[in-house]
């Protein structure tokens, strides 16, 4: 048995955040944040809105999208790094919003690349047989978790869903997943506060040391690129479309650059989302997916990274 992506759906917040509204909080400028990531605009949740709300949104469109009965779902992921609450789970309040109570319900904690861990756990679960129907679900909140006083990382993130239906099916989708992480660079990408005895030990803010982000990014995406196409025996000019994490303008080019792909053959939504760290890869795929771009047989790239360090790599036939 294989998993075959069946439907997508995503959700982005109403408000709208742009280059020049930044500037009024922070001491940065449009062509400042356009020419070193490529960002102009991002979107951001309305006040007491939950990432399970999000969620709700882009999973309710992926399970349309997909064209099952919502209780056909046997599996529910969240990739979330910004859940509701501590506990219980994103996914385990997701599925009481969605009504199907009794199937297992788990979050995926791997920051921008929780998608294409959640992604890489669900294949599991329906190759093994343990599922036959998965919702995988990328959701983050990250306005919450930024210090807007800081513009070295505030100008970079926004806030969205997106979300897949896996089934299980005898023809290949997924045809293959590559993990990676390496805890020793968990220091240079991090909110490091935490919950103790009733206060908020450390800071509770994201603090990230861009260079050394940015030159670890460039370097794994691209050597995860090509591990995955190399263990599968797959030609980088087979690939149809590839859906990077939307990070930085920069960061996708140089990986596109080194696989020898143009810019034509990536699908890139980051000038309108911002970074949205697990919603960026499942945004992106759903968008290419309704305007037509992704046909049928193609074949598609997904790649994820963030911190940890861990990122990860998916194959997909569509
Ligand atoms: O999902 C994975 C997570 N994140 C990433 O992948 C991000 C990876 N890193 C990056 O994208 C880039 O490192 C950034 C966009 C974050 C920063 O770009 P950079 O070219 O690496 O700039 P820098 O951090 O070296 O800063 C250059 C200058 C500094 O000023 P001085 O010290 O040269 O005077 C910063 O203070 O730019 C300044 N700066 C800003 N200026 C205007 C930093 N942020 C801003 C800002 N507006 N928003």
């Amino acid at each position: 048995m294989y998993a075959r992506l069946i439907g997508t759906g995503s959700y982005l917040p109403e408000k709208i955040l742009t280059n020049d509204d930044l500037s009024k909080i922070v001491d940065t400028s449009d062509q400042w944040i356009t020419d070193r990531t490529g960002i102009k605009e991002r979107h951001v949740v309305a006040e007491g809105e939950m990432t399970s709300d999000q969620a709700l949104v882009a999973g309710r469109r992926a399970i349309e999208a997909a064209g099952i009965d919502v209780g056909e779902i046997d599996l529910i992921i969240v990739a979330t790094t910004t859940p509701d609450m501590i506990f219980p789970s994103t996914a385990c309040i997701l599925q009481n919003k969605l009504g199907i109570p009794g199937c297992p319900a788990f979050d995926v904690q791997a920051v921008c690349s929780g998608f294409i861990y959640a992604l890489a756990t669900a294949n599991s679960f329906i190759r093994s047989g343990s599922a036959k129907c998965a919702l995988v679900v990328g959701a983050e909140t990250f306005s919450r978790i930024l210090d807007w006083n800081d513009r070295g990382t505030c100008v970079l993130f926004g806030d969205g869903a997106g979300a897949v239906v896996m089934r299980a099916s005898e023809t290949p989708g997924v045809l293959a997943t590559e993990l990676h992480a390496d805890g020793r660079y968990s220091d240079i990408l991090a909110v490091p506060g935490s919950l103790s005895h009733g206060g908020i030990k450390g800071n509770p803010y994201l603090e990230m040391d861009g260079p050394a982000v940015f030159k670890f990014a460039v370097k794994a995406l691209g050597d995860a690129a090509e591990s995955i196409l190399a263990a599968n025996g797959i030609d980088k000019h087979e690939v149809d479309w590839m859906i990077p994490h939307q990070a930085n303008l920069r960061i996708i080019e140089s990986t596109a650059k080194r696989m020898g792909l143009s810019m034509d053959k990536v699908v890139v939504t980051l000038p309108r989302h911002g970074n949205t760290s697990a919603a960026s890869i499942p945004l992106a795929l759903d968008e290419a997916v309704r305007d037509g771009r992704i046909q049928p047989g193609q074949l598609l790239l997904l790649e994820g990274i963030g911190g940890g360090f861990a990122w990860g790599s998916a194959l997909i036939r569509w």
